[in-house]
Formats: structure tokens, C-alpha cells, sequence
């Protein structure tokens, strides 16, 4: 490293005036980044700066953005949410899509992060812009990190302060063998070599403001929960229960998805020490796994931008849609855990969050990680533990996907059943970092815990219709069932009457309300006859990131069931929710595209082009209620004109009351 003012104009120079120096500097700045696994992020900025807006590109991906958004079930609710979240929720994407639409663009690394802002303004976590160029599903193409993670401490008398995560120098050495010394270098005088004395310092400035204000302007931009609280805590470490094991999260302020942040400014006050020190931290670029080999901006475009296989829909009836490989479509790695098959994803609906921070591969710590044996019916991020008072049992879930559906259900029960005959009573369910998955295993989860309830169910024959014979498409009217839980009739138009609303000014259409479609298909044949737990000795646990599916549950077993919800963590002064997102069906552009060309609908001017280039985005197909049995689906289906449903009812969703 070079001398500290050299060092610091360095970074402070280029953060302000960013990729146009550069540009001078390096004919070619993504040959500079070419082959290396560890960079500066400036050096990645330049290299995507460097990639110029293609106009017709642009205006292939608004047209596509506008006409899927048709099929988004809230985006006129989210000009002005209601309350709770009227603060929170206020963005009007097709207006911005619009001036979107009319700005020119210095480069078309600036024009992706208006798009992908402008989306996640909407902050319900389904409706996501992902650009391979910049973002891959499961990873940022540079994942920009800090060896120094955040935790909100509290200390015995209630006062709360910003700390770097007291696990920061076991987790990054741990997680970054072949950078450590670089951060070991770059501390400066006494504090050289010394990273691992930073761990558990009192963190009294960022950046030469208070901490919160850095986790305040982080929380404006990531997007994915509603809540303000919830997204201030995205801010910071913590960790789930996944399909590999317990992994840590790193947090927004130690992991970047984009080349943001060059360096921190800490003022901190290490552990034993009186007197603050400030210590500046260089953030480094590492390149993912799937990014393919490039040595310049030419070849770094063509090998790593261009739309894959399932960037787009198919008609599935026509002879080439067998080759498709399930692994490349994008509907299947929106998955939160364990990849699920393509089959399994078309048969099982999936309600998951789609976050645009990557999946983390960050191996929890063994000092955090849970010292009691799993009990049995354990199984990937479902995992079952009985404390050590051997009467409550704990089910720690990440996530409501599973790499199979019928043996992850089993696995619940068998788990639940286990704790029971060891002599559980009360059972605590921690879902901190749940983005949900299947949504009948979260029907599932809360019917066996809960025991029946009287439901109605008639399955009725299914006779084929001649546009979708084997029944795969979701508009297929044979996939539903009406209010009363009774399957609609092959030839039923279930779109029509539409439901027309006004919402926020702007008139929108629903379908009819739908009934359930967990039942009896969706559910293995043991299911117990008595409950399995009293709902008043079930907790809650979360951090308030349970989305999606985890939204179902915890709603429905806390509104209808009356069970308690704890969240943990969070700052004092902010109204804390227990889950993030109002549930529903998420889909993408490539299924609904696929819906649209095995109808034959793709030349209707209604119907959204071709993506050429990038990977498309995802939107909320269907909303749900906070009540298991009732859904409502947006219906600007199949290309006809829109309905609605019962009002989108935010006022019912997460807050703890
Ligand atoms: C977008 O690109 C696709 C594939 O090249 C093309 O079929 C479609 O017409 C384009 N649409 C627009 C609006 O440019
Ligand atoms: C979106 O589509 C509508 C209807 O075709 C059109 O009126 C509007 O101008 C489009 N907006 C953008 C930003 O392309
Ligand atoms: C701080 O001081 C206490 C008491 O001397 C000691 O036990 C502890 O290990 C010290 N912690 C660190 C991080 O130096
Ligand atoms: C366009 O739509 C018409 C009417 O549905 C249909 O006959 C025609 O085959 C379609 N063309 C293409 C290229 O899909």
C-alpha cells in the first residue's frame, strides 16, 4: 500500500468522480480486473462503467419491465401503501420507469443501478431487476467485502450500540484466508497486523457521521422488506439455519452485491481501550464462481451478459422445450436453499423472497453454532433441538424450500413428534432469515402444530383443455380452486367478471378470490388428527426477516392462532415487525413468458417482447392473505384485460401489536 494521503486521495478522489478518470488512465479497465480473484472495487466500477447504454437494449428492457409489471400484483398499491407502511411504501414504478425511459445514461452500469433501485423502492421483495452483467441469482458477478461486520449490541442497562460483530476476525479469516493480510497491511502505525484486536469495538463513527446514519441510508436502498426496521437490521450480521449447515451473514455494511463502497472511515473504540482511534478500511472486490473468463470489456460483455437458456419463456409443447436444462431456468435458483428440481417447482407452488444479496456461503462460526445434538427429523435448514430443561423444544427453520417436498414435510412432523416424546411442551420456532419457499409446507407446518380445522374439499375430476393438455400452466383454470375450495371447471374462465379497483387513483383488476390448493394433494396422508402443540406455549423467534411463506405461517399462527412473536434485535426506538413481506406466489418473467407463448398470445401487443440480452426480473404473481385459505391472484392473465380481488390488506400483515 502506499502512503496514507496518497492512499486516502486515492479513494476519496475516485468514490467522488468515479469511472471518467479512470477511463483516461485505462483504455481498457476491464482488462485490468481480468483473471484476478481479489480487486479494488473502484477497478470493477470502472470496468462496468465502462460498458456504454445500448439504446435499443435500454428500450427492449423497459418495454419488458413496463409489460410484466402488468402481471405484478401490487404495484398500485405501492404508490402509497396504507398504513402501517405508508411511510415506508411509496413508489410509483411506472412513473419512474418512464423517466427512466427518457434519461440518457453515462453508462450502462449507472442505467442497472437506477433500474434495480427503482424496483426494490417497492420493498416487498418479489419484484426484482437481476442483470447478469452485474448480478447473478445465487451471486453478485463481484461480491464487494469488509473484514469487519456490524452487530447492534445492548448492553445489561438497556443502552444499544453499533459494535464490529465480536465473531468479525474469526469469520473473515476463516472466510478470506487469501485477503486477511491484505486488511492486516492496510491498518496504519500500532493497528498494524492488529485486525483481530478491532473485533467487538465500539463503533462510535462511520464515515465521520453517527453510526445510524449509515444504516439509515442503507435501509432507503436495499429493499426487500416493508419495514423500516427490518430493513435498518439488513445492515447487520447474522445467521440462518441453511441446507449446508449454519452459515453467517455477513450484513449490507461488510457485503456489498455492487462495487459501492471503496473504503470506511471508522472511529471506534476497541475493547479495554479509553480513547477512540480511527482506523480506514479498504473494502475488496472478490469475482464470483459463474463468472466466465473474460480479458477485456468485449469479452467480459459476450461471455457474461448475453440472456442464457430460461432467460425467456417457451411454448412447453413445442419439440424443442425438453432441452432446456431445469438447472438454467431462473425460477429454480430463486430458491432460498437446496436447488429444487424443476419438476418439484412446477407441481409445488413457491412463495420466496428474492433478494438480490447473494445467497451466503459464510460458514457460521462453531463458537455460535447450537451445541446440542439435532434431534431426530433434522433435516437441511429445518433442524430440531430440545433444551436442555427438557421441556422445550426448538425448531430452527431457514427456510421453507427443500431440495424435495413430500420427505421435508415428513421430516417437520417427524421432528415435532420426536420433541414431543422427549417430553416437549413448548415449542420455540426461530425463523430468522426465513425467505420462505413451498407454500403448502407452510400450510403444512401450521396445520400440524395447530391440529385440524374444518375445511372443505372437493376434488373434482380433471378433464384436459386443449391449450394446455397435461395442465402445467398456472392460468390453466384446472390449477385452482374458487372461495369455496371447489376446482374450477377446464373451460371456466375464472378471470372473468374481473374485479375491478381503484388503488391509489389508478383503476386495476383481480381475479375472483381463490380458495386453498394445499389440500389434500399437497399434503402427506399421516396427517395427525389431535394438535401437537397448545398455540399459547408457541413462540415466534425472528430478526424480522421471515418473508414470503415465513409470512404466511407467522401471520397465520399469530393472528389466527394467537401465538407469540419475539423479534430480536432491532433498534429500541423503531417499531419492530415479525416478518417482512405480505405472502403470495412469486413467479418470474421467463414462466410468465412461457404461459404467454404456449398460449400462442406473444405477437399481442400486451404481451412483452423478448429479453436479448440480460436475465429477466420477478414479480409477485399472486397476493395472499394473511389466512391461509385465501388467495387473490392479479389477472392481467393471458393477456386479456385485468380483475381483482378482496383489497390487498397491508394493514393486516406483520406488526406486532
Ligand atoms: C428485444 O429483444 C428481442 C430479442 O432480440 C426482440 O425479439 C424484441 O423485439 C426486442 N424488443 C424491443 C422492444 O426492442
Ligand atoms: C408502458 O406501457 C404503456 C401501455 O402500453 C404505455 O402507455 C407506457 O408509455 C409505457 N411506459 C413505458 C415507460 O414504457
Ligand atoms: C479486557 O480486559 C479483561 C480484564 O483484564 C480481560 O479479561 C479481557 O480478555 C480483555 N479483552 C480483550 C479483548 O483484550
Ligand atoms: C399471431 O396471432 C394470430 C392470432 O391469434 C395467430 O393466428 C398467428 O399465428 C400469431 N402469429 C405468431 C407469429 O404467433
Amino acid at each position: 500500500m502506499v502512503s496514507t494521503p496518497k492512499f486516502l486521495a486515492a479513494f476519496v478522489g475516485l468514490s467522488l468522480v468515479g469511472a471518467a478518470v479512470l477511463e483516461e488512465r485505462a483504455p481498457d479497465p476491464c482488462a485490468a480486473i481480468a483473471g484476478k480473484k481479489w480487486v479494488a472495487p473502484r477497478d470493477v466500477r470502472a470496468c462496468y462503467s465502462s460498458i456504454k447504454v445500448d439504446e435499443m437494449i435500454k428500450s427492449n428492457i423497459t418495454e419488458v419491465i413496463n409489460k410484466t409489471l402488468a402481471f405484478h400484483a401490487s404495484t398500485n398499491y405501492q404508490i402509497k401503501a396504507p398504513q402501517p407502511f405508508a411511510d415506508d411504501v411509496h413508489e410509483d414504478v411506472l412513473a419512474t420507469l418512464a423517466k427512466i425511459k427518457q434519461k440518457r445514461y453515462r453508462s450502462d452500469y449507472d442505467l442497472h443501478i437506477d433500474l434495480s433501485r427503482a424496483l426494490k423502492r417497492l420493498n416487498d421483495g418479489h419484484c426484482v431487476w437481476i442483470n447478469r452483467c452485474y448480478l447473478r441469482l445465487s451471486q453478485a458477478a463481484f461480491t464487494n467485502f469488509l473484514p469487519t461486520p456490524m452487530s447492534l449490541l445492548t448492553a445489561p442497562d438497556g443502552t444499544q450500540s453499533v459494535h464490529i460483530s465480536p465473531e468479525a476476525f474469526t469469520v473473515a479469516k476463516a472466510e478470506f484466508p487469501d485477503q486477511i493480510q491484505f486488511w492486516q497491511d492496510s491498518l496504519l502505525g500500532p493497528l498494524k497486523g492488529k485486525l483481530e484486536s478491532l473485533s467487538g469495538a465500539k463503533v462510535l463513527l462511520i464515515n465521520g457521521r453517527p453510526p445510524f446514519n449509515a444504516v439509515n441510508d442503507n435501509a432507503q436502498i436495499t429493499g426487500s422488506y416493508q419495514s423500516f426496521a427490518t430493513r435498518q437490521n439488513s445492515f447487520f450480521s447474522s445467521y440462518q439455519a441453511a441446507a449446508a449447515g449454519w452459515t453467517y451473514l455477513m450484513g449490507n455494511f461488510a457485503q456489498q452485491s455492487l462495487p459501492l463502497s471503496d473504503i470506511a472511515i471508522l472511529t471506534i473504540q476497541r475493547i479495554n481501550h479509553t480513547l477512540p482511534e480511527i482506523v480506514i478500511l479498504p473494502y475488496r472486490s472478490r469475482i464470483g464462481s459463474s463468472v466466465k473468463p473474460f480479458t477485456d470489456v468485449k469479452s467480459y460483455l459476450a461471455n457474461n451478459c448475453v440472456a442464457v437458456a430460461g432467460t425467456n419463456g417457451e411454448d412447453i409443447y413445442s419439440s424443442s422445450f425438453a432441452s432446456i436444462i431445469p438447472a438454467e431456468r431462473p425460477v429454480e435458483k430463486f430458491q432460498q436453499q437446496a436447488p429444487v428440481s424443476a419438476q418439484i417447482a412446477r407441481k409445488h407452488l413457491i412463495d420466496v423472497t428474492l433478494d438480490t444479496s447473494p445467497l451466503s456461503d459464510v460458514v457460521l462460526p462453531p463458537v455460535l453454532v447450537p451445541g446440542l445434538p439435532a434431534a431426530p427429523g433434522s433435516r437441511n435448514a429445518a433442524q430440531f433441538y430440545l433444551l436442555n430443561d427438557g421441556k422445550t423444544g426448538v425448531l430452527a427453520l431457514g427456510s421453507f424450500s427443500d431440495s424435495d417436498y413430500f420427505p421435508f414435510l415428513d421430516s417437520l412432523l417427524k421432528g415435532l413428534v420426536s420433541l414431543k416424546s422427549q417430553g416437549a411442551t413448548q415449542l420455540v420456532i426461530d425463523v430468522t432469515n426465513n425467505g420462505g419457499g413451498f407454500i403448502c409446507a407452510a400450510h403444512w407446518l401450521h396445520r400440524i402444530i395447530i391440529g385440524p380445522k374444518s375445511t372443505t374439499l372437493i376434488v373434482k375430476q380433471i378433464v384436459n383443455n386443449n391449450a394446455d393438455p397435461d395442465n402445467q400452466l398456472l392460468y390453466n383454470p384446472l390449477q385452482w380452486n374458487d372461495a369455496n375450495n371447489q376446482q374450477f371447471a377446464a373451460n371456466e374462465d375464472w378471470l372473468q367478471p374481473p374485479v375491478e379497483k381503484i388503488i391509489n387513483g389508478r383503476r386495476d383488476a383481480f381475479s375472483q378470490r381463490l380458495g386453498q390448493e394445499c389440500q389434500p394433494a399437497g399434503f402427506p396422508s399421516n396427517v395427525p388428527e389431535v394438535a401437537l402443540f397448545d398455540p399459547k406455549k408457541v413462540v415466534i423467534v425472528s430478526n424480522g426477516r421471515c418473508a414470503s411463506s415465513c409470512s404466511l405461517f407467522s401471520i397465520t399462527m399469530s393472528k389466527h392462532e394467537g401465538v407469540k412473536t419475539v423479534v430480536v434485535g432491532g433498534k429500541k426506538d423503531t417499531q419492530q415487525q415479525y416478518c417482512g413481506i405480505v405472502g403470495g406466489q412469486s413467479t418470474d418473467f421467463s414462466t410468465i413468458d412461457t404461459e404467454i407463448k404456449t398460449t400462442h398470445l406473444k405477437n399481442n401487443t400486451l404481451a412483452p417482447p423478448d429479453l436479448c440480452v440480460f436475465l429477466p426480473f420477478a414479480v409477485l404473481f399472486r397476493l395472499q392473505l394473511p389466512i391461509l385459505a385465501i388467495l387473490v391472484l392479479s389477472s392481467h392473465l393471458a393477456v386479456t384485460p385485468a380483475k381483482s380481488g378482496p383489497p390487498f390488506d397491508f394493514a393486516s400483515s406483520c406488526v406486532i401489536e
